[in-house]
């Protein structure tokens, strides 16, 4: 068995809404957060283990630098904040876990420890957190800095962060709460401890001022996978999101994860990484390849290339405008300081291609190319999932009620059919569901 995951890649913002005959009427309502109720629900119905909230705080403006592009389409802004959405998808469900997004570079550790708390509480031990280090020049200007940190030094500080979150989770110890209502005494002043952490780049004196959630700590999950973000999700990564198109990258990926655990004193089995997959589905295998002829068609139409060239530019950290590059030459060796190892990822598949052929040709998120039925699917997944050794896949669609049904009503059967993923879920938390295989 393998665990499903979602990746909700733009968050709790407009989603697709023009440019497809599915959108619906998201672009009016989508920040009333329906649809996002209606995602959680079916992926629930159809057993995957979490959906991953996206975040990210500005309006871009690498690509052309000006906030045009961005706003013309909608791409990744205008965003909601997604820590209040997610009480309303975990009252509508009552299982799966849901993990939101929050910056180590621009949420202090005690803000995040509290907030973090708080969603425990109220999801029941359902909540989540992935944790980013920001990758836009702009985002850290919303904070106040004049840049966005080196990618070295967003590193530094999350891992500090890591720790300064940690100890104020810690700041009350195993039957400190009492609810004695004889006495009374609610609490044992005695159980409960500053924690006075100084660091480089934070300090908080602690103690929480609220007690231990159901999980204590939330699940923590993280995706970047350049050396300092391997090494973060070694040490406290309990799901990690990653890149791969080949079984023999994803097997030394996962094999790559697992020394770094060991040299940290950690289990393997504690943490699951969640391949990024973007199935074409169809109601036949015939109609699922011409859907994809069509999709790569389309990837070569000027909105096509203009959303890509954004998409790079934004994932460089700010630091290229790809509109200046020629889209008949290629393309330049360039990592930036944002996302470096999505940007790794792109140019070092675009070797020998113009940047227009390789903007229609490389992906720098949809992983293994599955394309065909829902049931010609299930078993391409399993087959490669059984190569890879485990753990699974992270499904990230365009977020649209026509996909959400065939991945929930179509594809997630035909898995369970053959045994590949849960049929239920045994456990109340999410991190129990989640280390429970
Ligand atoms: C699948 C995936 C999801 C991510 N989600 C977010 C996000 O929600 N917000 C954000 O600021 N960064 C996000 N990132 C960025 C990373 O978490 C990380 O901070 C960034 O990629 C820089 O790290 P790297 O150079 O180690 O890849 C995501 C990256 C990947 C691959």
């Amino acid at each position: 068995m393998f665990h499903l995951g979602w990746f909700l890649g733009s968050g709790f913002s407009v989603q697709t809404w023009a440019l497809d005959p599915w959108a619906g009427n998201t672009g009016h309502d989508w920040m009333k957060g329906d649809l996002f109720v209606d995602l959680a629900a079916s992926l629930e119905r159809a057993r995957f283990d979490y959906l991953l909230v996206e975040d990210t705080s500005m309006v871009e403006d690498a690509y052309g630098r000006s906030m045009e592009t961005t706003l013309k389409y909608g791409m990744l802004a205008p965003k909601c904040d997604p820590v209040p959405l997610i009480p309303l998808l975990t009252q509508r469900t009552k299982h799966i876990g849901i993990a939101v997004t929050l910056s180590t570079s621009f949420y202090h550790p005690y803000m995040a420890a509290r907030t973090m708390t708080t969603l425990d509480h109220l999801t029941d031990g359902r909540v989540g957190l992935n944790v980013v280090t920001g990758s836009s020049t702009r985002a850290a200007q919303q904070y106040g800095y004049d840049e966005l940190m080196l990618h070295a030094d967003r590193y530094g500080m999350a891992g500090e962060w890591m720790e300064a979150v940690g100890a104020l989770w810690d700041s009350w110890e195993e039957g400190a709460v009492l609810v004695d209502r004889e006495t009374p005494r609610y609490a044992d002043h005695t159980k409960v401890h500053p924690v006075d952490f100084e660091g480089k780049h934070f300090r908080t004196r602690g103690p929480l001022n609220t007690i231990p959630g159901p999980q204590r700590r939330p699940v923590i999950v993280q995706a970047g996978a350049s050396p300092a973000g391997r090494d973060l999700a070694a040490k406290y990564a309990e799901s990690m999101l990653a890149h791969g198109t080949s079984i023999e990258g994803m097997k030394a990926f996962r094999q790559d994860m697992h020394r770094r655990m060991k040299e940290h004193g950690r289990d393997p089995a504690t943490l699951k990484i969640l391949f990024l997959i973007d199935p074409i589905l169809g109601d036949s295998d015939r109609v699922a390849q011409a859907r994809e002829e069509d999709m790569k068609a389309a990837r070569w139409s000027d909105h096509a290339i203009e959303k890509a060239l954004w998409g790079l530019s934004y994932t460089s950290g700010g630091e290229f405008d790809f509109s200046t590059f020629d889209l008949d030459e290629e393309v330049p060796d360039v990592w930036g300081n944002g996302e470096t190892s999505t940007l790794r990822t792109f140019v070092e598949g675009a070797r020998g291609k113009t940047l227009r052929e390789a903007i229609a040709t490389v992906d720098t998120h949809a992983g293994l190319a599955f394309v065909g039925s829902p049931d010609t699917v299930a078993a391409k997944m399993g087959e490669a999932m059984e190569e890879v050794g485990g753990d699974g896949f992270l499904l990230s669609p365009t977020v649209t009620r026509r996909n959400i049904a065939e991945i929930a009503d179509g594809l997630a059967p035909a898995l369970r059919k053959r045994g590949l993923i849960r049929d239920g879920y045994s456990h109340s938390t999410f991190r129990e569901n989640l280390l429970e295989f």
